[in-house]
């Protein structure tokens, strides 16, 4: 009897390079290798591609293709938006919110060791940032403001437009981690009150170790990694042309999807169709906001029926064995013994943060393959307090 292959349900930690993506790298490695720099036709073919490829990505996403750097993912480009704008701006008061990545968390403390004041803005309990506490944080000295988009681990989506409209009002920047967000819905950057957005093209099926800061050209944003002058003098080292035209590829990939079901993610449906098989289940609850939440994405807490909670790295390991590849919260928090920081924010005691569950969707899965999904659920839950008691 053949073994069907496990399940791939991890998307926001990574997802599988697409077929267009290594043809296109492949073809930029072979055609373009030399180094973009160099003043011969080798070096101008490499400039070339990779023109085309910060040009065919702005297009898609709506924005002039200057306001595009290239660097290695989302963590750097996070930290060149909050180390870079800060280093151009009287010290002051940098806001983040209490449900940030870790790389934007990491740039913030760094920016305190520099003599900037950091405030957390709290959010409620299904992770969005509190608006009553919106004038009281944008009031003097605040200068810069970071808030995720789409929250990796709960899946919530934060109202950007409204929060970025208000730091215009107040004359203060506007930085939002738009890494989950990239490619699950259409995106009209130019039009929105946001002065710097940062996008990884890892999880879209790009390849590892490229991403994006979008700033806006007014700002003027200092490097955060020195060099040879390389991307408009802001990020050092010569630019990787075949990562950047497989990140063009995939940005093209998602566009087309998005095109083609009317600018809605079709993995919508698939996953609201999953989550009404799951909710019934005995000891599964729902976390994050219903309404306003990443279209691929699902997050639940675990219990066993009598309420107790069960260990959501337990769980992982007892769906992995039932052939499902799916994640206890983000990559970066699943080692913690405490517990998810993101649930705690959310108003989640100790007990309850370490029985996180998340299931994200990817367009390489068909709607018949996750049918069978709710039981092997149940099965492990099942498993996993047979083995706590
Ligand atoms: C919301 C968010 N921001 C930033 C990152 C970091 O991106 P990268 O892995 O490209 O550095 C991730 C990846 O886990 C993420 O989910």
């Amino acid at each position: 009897m053949a073994v069907e292959p496990p399940l791939y349900l991890d998307a926001c930690a990574a997802a599988p390079p697409a077929e267009p993506v290594i043809a296109a790298m492949l073809a930029a490695y072979q055609g373009a290798w030399a180094n973009p720099s160099s003043l011969h036709g080798f070096g101008f073919a490499a400039a070339d591609r990779l023109e085309r490829s910060r040009q065919s990505i702005a297009a898609a996403l709506g924005f002039p293709a200057s306001w595009l750097t290239f660097c290695s993912g989302g963590t750097e480009a996070s930290h060149g938006a909050l180390l870079g704008a800060a280093a151009q701006l009287p010290k002051g008061r940098l806001v983040i919110s209490a449900v940030e990545h870790p790389a934007v968390q990491a740039a913030a403390r760094q920016l305190e060791a520099q003599g900037w004041e950091l405030a957390i803005w709290p959010v409620d309990g299904v992770g969005r940032v509190e608006m009553a506490c919106l004038d009281r944080l944008l009031a003097p000295p605040t200068r810069l403001v970071s808030v995720l988009w789409g929250q990796s681990e709960v899946g919530t989506l934060q109202p950007i437009e409204t929060i970025g409209a208000a730091c215009r009002r107040a004359g203060v920047l506007f930085h939002s981690d738009a890494v989950q967000v990239l490619g699950h819905q259409p995106l009209e950057i130019e039009a929105l009150p946001v002065d710097l957005l940062t996008f990884t093209a890892h999880k879209i099926q790009g390849p590892r170790g490229i991403g994006a800061l979008v700033a806006r050209p007014d700002l003027a944003l200092g490097a955060w990694i020195g060099g040879g002058g390389q991307e408009a003098g802001r990020r050092g080292g010569t630019e990787a042309v075949s990562l950047a035209a497989g990140f063009a590829a995939a940005i093209q990939l998602a566009q087309a999807r998005l095109k083609a079901s009317g600018g809605r993610d079709p993995l919508e449906p698939e996953r609201d169709r999953l989550l009404a098989a799951l909710e019934p289940l005995a000891g599964v609850t729902f976390t994050g906001c219903r309404q306003r939440r990443l279209p691929h994405h699902l997050s639940l807490l675990l219990t066993s029926p009598s309420g107790t909670p069960l260990p959501g790295r337990q769980v992982v390991s007892h769906l992995w064995q039932r052939g499902l590849a799916v994640s206890s919260g983000t990559a970066c928090s699943s080692g913690r013994a405490s517990g998810s920081p993101v649930l705690g924010a959310m108003g989640y005691p100790p007990e309850q943060a370490g029985s996180g569950l998340r299931i994200s969707l990817g367009p390489w899965l068909t709607p018949s393959q996750l049918d069978s999904l709710p039981a092997r659920v149940s099965a492990a839950l099942v498993a996993v307090q047979t083995e706590l008691t």
